[in-house]
């Protein structure tokens, strides 16, 4: 993959050029390898961290340019704060923040994985290997002209220097899978609507079958024949037909019931009929975020081999105004037989995910059903950008989401479901309406949801906030996140892999 660096695992060691990053704690202390390395430079450390008032808090940086006593042209300190201080989850962004305080026009960099208090293990350098690709993503494929000083990511090596580097190359490994599901899916967020389509989505999703995923798409024809009439209603005033993918890795005990993930994929949502305003519509090339994270999490699955049966589906159309399209006081009926009347065309996504739901409820009988969705612009009201809505009918379900959650950083907050909320998306004429008022917005989305799970144990990730234009952070530049993969590729090692 052309967006990511090349990264070595090798001893300790003075590099002799490009740029070298070291970790120093709260009171510049540094590890006995690192002060191997640094040599006489330990003492310009010292007195470079004075002068710039450089105090080693978490994730600050002192680069000093042609250090002297040290062959390569800089020397970075990221700071540490207190190591007893430290969660797991810090590697990771510190791996993205060293690489990030490392000048572009760097071709070479070797970071010293070394706490103050002893060498990192295995885990952990990994861990910072990964950060560092994370943060190494661009897309930059439509761009023609590159700023003169800036190497593209795949021309950078980084070195991690490590106590036992072949421990933390197999570490690597599955991080590798996870990163590459990442970057797959944020390079499905960030293409043009132009370019990714239903038809061009589900044939990229082909490309699964290379690392192992079984790969099914379903035809307009079918999908009609399957009676997915909701779905289909949202694509009907578009020039591209709309698609269901479904894409199938069977690493676990044959015969165990999969897991499923579903994916709101709406290319590109204009509101259809009842038409966004023009400000800001570019970004709703993102409405496709729930589809490209199962795309990005089923490919890391396979490629690591994960010891699981899972099944991801994918409902692809593109919501816009024309002379086909759906109106509002339309009655559509779904693959359930349950009817939904169509009070806004810009509440699309429910209308796609009740028919992908059931359809993968009543095929697959999954052990449960895990859902992500850019579905309403009232989760970001209710949590901003950081966090993610999940809602769910399941308690066991909730707690390992949130665990994962916090071990990954991408994190969910539990919002309720209840009878009580039915009311608001009764309709006069069809079994439900498909809006419920300004109201609890993402609550009452995902209460016409959960009409379409059965008995099936499910959850329901709104992120809206999260998937795009989320604040940037130590390992995450991108407009598209590919948020989500990490949480469920953790939820499904910690929890599921036999
Ligand atoms: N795709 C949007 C939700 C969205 C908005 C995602 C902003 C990301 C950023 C969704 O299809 C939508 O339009 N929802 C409406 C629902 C309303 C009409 C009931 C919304 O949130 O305004
Ligand atoms: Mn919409
Ligand atoms: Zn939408």
């Amino acid at each position: 993959m052309a967006e990511s660096l090349r990264i070595k695992f090798a001893p300790f060691a003075a590099p002799r050029a490009g740029v070298l990053v070291v970790f120093c704690d709260d009171g510049l202390r540094i590890g006995s390898a690192t002060r191997a390395v640094l040599g006489s430079a330990a003492a310009l450390l010292e007195r470079v961290a004075r002068i710039e008032r450089f105090k080693g808090k978490l994730g600050s940086a002192l680069d000093i340019a042609a250090p002297a006593g040290l062959k390569v042209d800089r020397l970075v300190v990221v700071g540490l704060g207190k190591p007893k201080d430290l969660k797991p989850f810090d590697s990771l962004k510190l791996g993205g923040a060293g690489l990030g305080k490392v000048p572009s026009a760097a071709r070479e960099v070797m970071m010293i994985a070394e706490y103050p208090t002893g060498a990192m293990d295995p885990e952990a350098v990994a861990d910072l290997a990964l950060g560092a690709r994370l943060r190494a993503y661009r897309f930059d494929r439509y761009k023609t002209k590159r700023k003169e000083e800036e190497e593209p990511p795949d021309a950078v090596t980084l070195t991690l220097g490590a106590a036992d580097p072949a421990a933390a190359r197999r570490s690597f490994v599955d991080r590798a899978a996870v990163a590459d599901g990442v970057v797959l899916a944020r390079n499905l967020v960030n293409e043009p609507p132009n370019v990714l389509f239903p038809d061009s989505f589900a044939r990229r999703v082909l490309a699964l079958r290379r690392s192992g995923v079984v790969v099914e798409v379903l035809e307009p024809r079918k999908l009609r024949r399957l009676g997915m009439g909701a779905l289909l209603a949202v694509g009907q005033g578009s020039a591209h037909e709309s698609r269901v993918v479904v894409m199938r890795w069977n690493g676990g005990r044959k015969g165990d019931k999969p897991l499923a993930f579903i994916g709101k994929g709406v290319c590109f949502d204009t509101g259809g009929i009842s038409i966004k305003p023009a400000q800001n519509m570019e970004d709703m090339k993102g409405d496709m975020a729930g589809a490209a994270c199962v795309v990005g999490l089923m490919h890391a699955l396979a490629a690591r081999d994960a010891k699981v049966n899972a099944v991801g589906v994918i409902g692809l159309v593109e919501n816009m105004p024309d002379g086909k399209a759906q109106r509002p006081g339309d009655i559509v009926t779904t693959m359930s037989g349950q009817t939904i009347e169509v009070i806004n065309t810009d509440a699309e996504g429910r209308l796609v995910l009740a028919d992908v739901l059931h359809y993968t409820a009543n095929r697959f009988k999954p052990r449960l059903m895990i859902d992500l969705a850019t579905l309403t612009g009232a989760i970001m009201v209710a949590l901003g950008q950081e966090i993610a809505g999940l809602f769910t009918n399941d308690d066991k379900l909730a707690e390992q989401l949130a665990k994962a959650g916090e071990a990954t950083g991408e994190r969910v907050w539990r919002m309720p479901l209840g009878p009580e909320y039915d009311k608001l998306i009764d309709s006069k004429f069809a079994d439900m309406k498909n809006t419920g008022g300004r109201h609890g917005g993402a609550i009452t989305a995902a209460q016409l949801l959960q009409r379409f799970v059965g008995k099936t144990p499910w959850a329901h990730l709104d992120i809206a906030g999260t998937a795009m234009g989320s604040p940037q952070t130590d390992i995450n530049k991108s407009w598209g996140a590919g948020w989500g993969v990490r949480l469920l590729d953790r939820f499904v090692a910690d929890y599921y892999e036999r």
